[in-house]
């Protein structure tokens, strides 16, 4: 039998020690809290798109009655952005989330089906996307959606 350890690198950031840009682009996925339909869960959660040619996309989780039809903030905004410039790749993605009237404490976590449809984004575009989750205690930065789902099923699975 062989061990594997697979490593995840996860960089830990002050608000303000993050580009301008950054900061702009958490900023606008705080504000997509605020435009968040969830009804069901009380949790509001933003995403905001930054494209390689400067533009920002920004989504909120719309939530339904019947409750798998929702979709989360992440594929919201991710999905506008490749319907809008199908040829342009996403640079990075910043995600906040708003709950007993106030953002989590700690950084928040994307789901495993907004993690797989990240994937597909640096797949499709070869090129890795960086993602920022939002906390009060500080943003993580990763890299690559790699490192958030090490093990993936990707398009070289199927060949
Ligand atoms: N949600 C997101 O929008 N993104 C995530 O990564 C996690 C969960 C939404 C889905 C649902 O509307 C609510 O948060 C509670 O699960």
């Amino acid at each position: 039998m062989e061990k594997k350890t697979l490593v995840t690198h996860i960089c830990f950031y002050q608000f303000e020690e993050l580009s301008l840009e950054y900061q702009q682009l958490i900023s606008i996925a705080k504000e997509q809290t605020e435009k968040s339909y969830s009804p069901y869960s009380n949790f509001a959660v933003g995403a905001a798109v930054l494209m390689h040619n400067g533009e920002i996309f920004a989504g909120s989780n719309q939530e339904n009655a019947a409750y798998p039809s929702g979709l989360c903030a992440e594929r919201t905004a991710m999905f506008y952005a490749n319907a809008q410039r199908p040829d342009i790749p996403i640079r990075a993605i910043a995600i906040a989330a708003y709950a007993h009237n106030d953002f989590l404490e700690d950084p928040v976590a994307p789901c495993g089906a907004c993690r797989q449809a990240l994937l597909e984004n640096e797949g499709r575009f070869e090129q890795p996307l960086q993602i920022l989750l939002y906390g009060k205690k500080g943003i993580y930065v990763v890299d690559s959606v790699k490192d958030l789902l090490p093990l993936c099923f990707t398009k070289e699975s199927l060949q």
